[in-house]
């Protein structure tokens, strides 16, 4: 049977026994004295097993001294404490079985030096074998799983929304457009034009938001979520926007923006605990090389009480600042970076939720106020990485929300079993969206979204 470093280093098991390992190989030293120490790693904790080889072993001239970064090993040993300080474990080796060398260690692109996150992305495929992807995807999977059962243990259901649509939820022209392609026969592959036609019959896209769709259930099942990948073709290529990211909606009957937005505040906090109990060794490692004060900023956010606003508000802070700012603040404007920034980490020095947006800058679905120039949206501004959650109550009100689908340009044809909703016993509802990539970057410190993603998709960017 395996044991994983995790278990020997967290669970502190298998000590003072013979075990079995799977990993590869971080490093090796050799001492003139016939010892090989080799650190390896099997991607279950951030720490490294250092094992101990003799020139007893039978293939220690042929294959052990032979061994570099990435070489993937079996090794059966004892694990012992280890008399060294730096290390708390060790594992003298019985046995080492070579499952696969490195070709051509020169040339290993992930080799010991420490390369900078820029360069890894040329090499998403291999950059899960360096300790900083490890750390991210480690917190990544904390986060997800606890994101699940915070919603479950409420009694939230689970809802798959679609990822092919016919509708732009959010508005804008920021949708990918998909099509059919037969990849089995070359004539017909020439007559695409002809397929994408053919097989909805309509225009199809990848999803914004599934929120719509997620609004259906909560008109019935109450408390709903989903959690999946959402695609937007925004064509801003800064270092917190991909093309295809993960989100978390929740939607509630029943509710209020005030409530929701509480919600989503413990919701927050509730995760960052989280990390914190279940990722200490990532979190130490990032202190180490990303952010030297990652445990007081992480701990700082559980323990103080967000700033709620209005957008009024904030656009009066802008204002009386406006010698700090380029471009010029008016009412109705979308704040951009420069200003949300100033809110949250100069102002405030805090995460800030700011409700009450004009409704021209905010989509059609959001309920208006009685003030008629507003929406009752909240978005929650966090430092370092701007707006993670957005949301709002949705215009549950059938003539209200016909006559802002005009004003958006929104066709009766497309929406009209959004509106059924609001035909047939409509309540009041409200839900919001989490950004998952921004939470992890915000959690980790990095400075960029597609570091924080295996796979980043962004513009002009679509390399694996
Ligand atoms: O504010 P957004 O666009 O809201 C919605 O899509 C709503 N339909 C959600 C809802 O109410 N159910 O997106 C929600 C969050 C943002 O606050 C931000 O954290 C993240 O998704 N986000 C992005 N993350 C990475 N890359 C992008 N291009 C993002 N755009 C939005
Ligand atoms: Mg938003």
């Amino acid at each position: 049977k395996v044991t994983l470093l995790s278990d020997i280093f967290l669970k502190k098991k298998n000590i003072n026994t013979v075990i079995l390992i799977n990993g590869w190989v971080r490093n090796r030293r050799d001492s003139k004295s016939g010892i090989s120490f080799l650190d390896i790693y099997d991607g279950s904790i951030v720490t490294t097993l250092q094992v101990i080889a003799k020139n007893t072993l039978s293939n220690y001239v042929t294959e052990i001294l032979k061994l570099t970064i990435g070489c993937s090993v079996k090794i059966v040993g004892k694990l012992i404490h280890s008399l060294h300080k730096k290390n708390i474990y060790e594992l003298k080796a019985h046995l080492i079985q070579v499952i696969g060398t490195v070709s051509s260690p020169k040339s290993y692109p992930m080799s010991a030096k420490r390369h900078t996150l820029e360069h890894l992305r040329n090499f998403c495929h291999l950059r899960p074998r360096t300790n900083i992807i490890g750390v991210i995807s480690r917190i990544r999977n904390t986060v997800f799983y606890t994101l699940h059962k915070f919603f479950q243990s409420k009694q939230y259901l689970w809802v798959a929304t679609p990822i092919i649509t016919s509708i732009n939820t959010e508005g804008g022209g920021d949708m990918f457009k998909i099509s059919m392609l037969d990849t089995s026969n070359y004539e017909l592959n020439k007559k695409i034009k002809n397929f994408k036609k053919k097989f909805f019959n309509r225009s199809a896209f990848l999803t914004v938001s599934g929120q719509l769709t997620l609004e259906a259930y909560a008109c019935s099942l109450s408390k709903v979520y989903s959690f999946g990948p959402v695609f937007r073709a925004e064509n801003s290529n800064t270092k917190k926007h991909l093309a295809e990211f993960w989100m978390l909606e929740m939607e509630k009957a029943f509710t209020t923006v005030k409530k929701i937005s509480n919600f989503s505040e413990i919701l927050l906090k509730h995760v960052i605990q989280k990390v914190l109990e279940k990722n200490s060794l990532d979190l130490s490692f990032l202190k180490k090389y990303i952010d030297n004060n990652i445990f007081i900023r992480l701990k700082k956010i559980l323990n103080i009480n967000f700033f709620h606003i209005e957008y009024k508000e904030a656009l009066d802070i802008l204002l009386k600042n406006s010698h700090l700012f380029s471009e010029k603040i008016f009412w109705g404007i979308d704040f951009n970076t420069i200003q949300e920034k100033y809110l949250v980490e100069e102002y405030f020095k805090a995460p800030v939720v700011i409700y009450n947006y004009p409704k021209n800058i905010k989509p059609f679905y959001m309920k208006l106020n009685s003030d008629e120039i507003t929406v009752s949206a909240f978005d929650i501004l966090f430092p370092l990485v701007g707006e993670i959650i957005g949301g709002s109550e949705r215009e549950d009100r059938f003539s209200i929300l016909e006559n802002r689908m005009k004003i958006f340009k929104e066709t009766q044809k497309d929406y009209h079993w959004y509106q059924d909703l609001r035909k047939y016993g409509t309540i009041p509802h409200a839900g919001f969206g989490l950004g998952f990539e921004r939470l992890i970057l915000y959690i980790t410190g990095l400075n960029n979204i597609r570091d924080v993603i295996p796979f980043p998709r962004s513009v002009g960017d679509l390399k694996f």
